[in-house]
């Protein structure tokens, strides 16, 4: 359930028609419904209720500072993959003990940061990470607190570009070589063994894979305290998926329930991290029609937003819905290709689309609050969007639009 909704004929973003936001801030921005955000994620916090938990968004879906703010003032916790995320939640008032460090490739550089700044756990995704972060806290003379990140080896039936839980993936410590990494680790200096940790993918539409996966994770629980390796927490990472098109996925509470029926008598605290479920029907990408242009083979929209800013269509052929902000009883309805100005023929939004619109109409591309605007670049040297909150009536300019000569602004010529 989101709160981009019509009324009457035209969209509105909680209580703001869209077409006022364009007026004021151009095309294209970004939308996002703080009360939208705010339902999804107590969602996930209520159908864990009356067991300890803590739910870390992770803040590569959606890392606006206005997104992660409204999300800190619930209590939330956060998942990063980065020293940039870090700072980002802390300059949006998160904190660092409700924080954990996922993410294959963390440097020397992150790994100090993160310990100075003490964050709740590193979820550690390679045996060479372990040394380095052992090394790294050895020096600062601190503890890390980590967790292995378990690679249980289950398909999450999702697209292949987003599943991880898979034995060919980069990620994680296959969970048959676990109990060795949990007993190296429990012996190097610097490092506090807390936690398990497992992340299989993402838009998983089904609970089967992720009720397998805390099996298998908890099996390996069991074994680790055989080895008198006691586990405080058990992080079971993110991938919920969330309805685009006709996706039937499972709600917060359904998802709670099937992992509540496996965890009963277990005595951890569960970390969860999910992004897409709570960021991605929080946000629209709102975009203007430049031209409508037919070949023969096609009409197209051409809009004013392209891969750069919502790249997801073009990277994995994702489909995402496009409504128009006013709808029109003047226009018959034809099939549209929606596409942006980027030179690349693999820059469109929408295939195949159909639409009443006119040039100059504004179009919302919907579910588009996770992995958009993070996802987004400078290709073609087009500015960044604007981003928008909406909170009941009031607007707030989040992220102002990118100027051209911010582009290139640390760009230097040669001098001789
Ligand atoms: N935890 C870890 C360790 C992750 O790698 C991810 C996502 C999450 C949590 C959050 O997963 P979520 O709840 O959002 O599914 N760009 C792709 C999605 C990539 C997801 C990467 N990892 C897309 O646009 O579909």
């Amino acid at each position: 359930m989101d709160f981009f909704q019509y009324q009457q004929d035209s969209l509105r973003a909680e209580d703001v028609p869209v077409s006022d936001i364009a007026a004021q801030y151009g095309t294209p921005t970004y939308i996002y419904s703080r009360a939208t955000l705010e339902r999804h994620w107590r969602a996930f916090d209520e159908a864990f209720s009356g067991m300890p938990h803590l739910v870390c968004y992770a803040v590569k879906a959606n890392s606006n500072l206005a997104v992660l703010n409204v999300l800190a003032r619930l209590g939330s916790g956060f998942d990063i993959v980065s020293g940039g995320e870090l700072a980002r939640v802390l300059a949006a008032g998160g904190k660092a003990e409700r924080t954990v460090f996922s993410g294959v490739g963390k440097t020397t550089d992150e790994i100090e940061y993160a310990l100075e700044q003490n964050i709740r756990c590193f979820n550690v995704e390679s045996e060479s990470e372990l040394q380095r972060i052992s090394e790294v806290a050895s020096r600062l003379g601190k503890s890390a607190p980590i967790s292995i990140r378990v690679n249980p080896d289950v398909d999450a039936q999702t697209h292949p570009y987003i599943s991880t839980g898979l034995k060919e993936n980069k990620f994680g410590i296959a969970i048959e070589s676990a109990p060795d990494v949990y007993q190296a680790a429990a012996q190097l200096p610097g490092l506090n063994v807390v936690g398990v940790d497992c992340h299989i993918g993402s838009q998983l539409t089904t609970v089967a894979p992720f009720v397998d996966a805390l099996h298998r994770v908890l099996a390996l629980i069991d074994r680790l305290a055989e080895l008198d390796i006691q586990i405080k927490h058990l992080d079971i990472g993110g991938g919920l998926g969330i309805r685009y098109k006709d996706e039937t996925p499972p709600s917060p509470a359904e998802y709670a329930a099937a992992m509540r029926d496996v965890l009963t008598d277990r005595n951890l605290e569960i970390f969860l991290e999910p992004g897409r479920a709570i960021a991605g029907n929080a946000g629209i990408l709102l975009t203007r029609v430049e031209y409508i242009k037919t070949t023969e083979a096609h009409r197209f929209a051409i809009i004013d937003a392209a891969m750069n800013d919502l790249l997801r269509p073009a990277l994995y052929q994702s489909w995402m819905e496009i409504v128009p902000a006013k709808l029109r009883s003047d226009l018959v309805a034809e099939i549209y290709d929606v596409v942006g100005p980027v030179c690349e023929t693999g820059d469109f939004l929408g295939k195949q689309r159909e639409l009443k619109i006119a040039e100059g109409d504004l179009l919302a591309i919907r579910s588009a609050g996770a992995y958009g605007f993070t996802m987004s670049s400078n290709y073609n040297s087009r500015p960044r969007a604007a981003e928008v909150m909406v909170d009941g009536a009031e607007l707030h300019l989040v992220r102002e639009r990118e100027s051209i000569a911010s582009l290139y602004a640390g760009e230097r010529v040669l001098q001789d």
